[in-house]
């Protein structure tokens, strides 16, 4: 569900361990994610990254201070709310995917929706236009094992996406993969949750980060030491001047007809070369704007 809805921490402090012997992950932490936002978060290794991702969804309690997701403060819920909230608002890339790996791409991807109790025939199909999107027509029926780690991490975005989510969360997505893919990988993980309207959060340690994201925020020993603004990834086009389209949703793909294939659009195209400067005014990282069934573009 995208919700145009802030995401906000007040005070955020995590103790691990009994007060006093324990380590201080974050000790004080406010920030604050626009809806739509994508917030870069950069640091020395220990510096609480890690933490404050899984603070700020829900994975884990904070010592003290506040998560607040559309009007709730996360540590106020019972587990089991929590819970049922990570899997209908947020979604998740980890470094390596964490796919399961008995299962094809395309049931991996649409794993949140049958979850969710999306029928499995239905949520298959979602998660097929999702990764042809990605680029990844005609791997649907492959496991995690035969794909490369560029393309897992795709369907680990699918998977990400497929639900609508209004924060996507990733923790250093490119972190097993080269330079260059990482690249790709950013460079899609970033647009595609941008067309759906989500926020984003990723952790990296790749200082080029910035380029897809519109703010970077810098940690050190469990707080936020400074922040970048990112100025090309500003809203460009002011409120009473809209960019074209305003408010465009997604073309509607012809009803898949049981047992046909799902119906090809001018996409899905390969993502750009690797080489292409994409990013907020750059190319296209995922191709196009067909995005899947019921994904709506809400422009920044
Ligand atoms: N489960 C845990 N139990 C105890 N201490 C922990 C636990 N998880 C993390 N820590 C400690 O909390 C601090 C912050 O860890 P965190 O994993 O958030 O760092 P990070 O910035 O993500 O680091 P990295 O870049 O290496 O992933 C570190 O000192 C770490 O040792
Ligand atoms: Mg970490």
């Amino acid at each position: 569900m995208t919700s145009r809805t802030p995401l906000t921490a007040h005070t955020l402090v995590k103790t691990y361990g009994s007060a006093g012997t324990g380590t201080t992950a974050l000790a004080g932490v406010d920030l604050s994610i626009a809806p739509g936002e994508s917030v870069a978060i950069m640091g020395p290794s220990g510096s609480g990254k890690t933490t404050l991702l899984h603070c700020l969804a829900g994975v884990l309690p904070a010592t003290s201070g506040q998560v607040v997701w559309a009007g709730q403060d996360l540590s106020s819920m019972s587990e089991r709310a929590r819970t049922g909230l990570r899997r209908t608002d947020f979604g998740f890339v980890f470094q390596s995917g964490q796919l399961l790996p008995e299962l094809p791409a395309d049931e991996n991807a649409a794993l949140p929706l049958m979850l969710a109790g999306t029928p499995r025939a239905q949520a298959t199909d979602t998660a097929r236009r999702w990764l042809a999107y990605l680029g990844l027509g005609g791997m649907e029926s492959r496991r995690p094992g035969e794909l490369s780690g560029g393309q897992a991490q795709r369907v680990a975005i699918a998977r990400a996406l497929v639900g609508s989510p209004g924060v996507v969360f990733a923790d250093e997505p490119t972190g097993a993969l080269d330079q260059q893919t990482g690249h790709e990988v950013l460079g899609v993980l970033t647009e595609a949750t941008r067309a759906t309207g989500a926020a984003l959060v990723i952790v990296t340690h790749d200082p080029g980060v910035a380029r897809w994201c519109s703010r970077t925020v810098h940690m050190r020993d469990g707080r936020i030491v400074s922040e970048d603004r990112t100025p090309a990834a500003q809203p460009a086009t002011p409120p009473t001047q809209p960019a074209a389209p305003a408010t465009q949703s997604a073309p509607q793909a012809a009803p898949a007809q049981p047992g046909a294939p799902v119906a090809p659009g001018p996409w899905p195209a390969p993502p750009p070369a690797p080489t292409a400067p994409y990013g907020p005014n750059g190319t296209s990282a995922v191709g196009g704007t067909n995005l899947p069934d019921g994904v709506t573009v809400v422009p920044r």
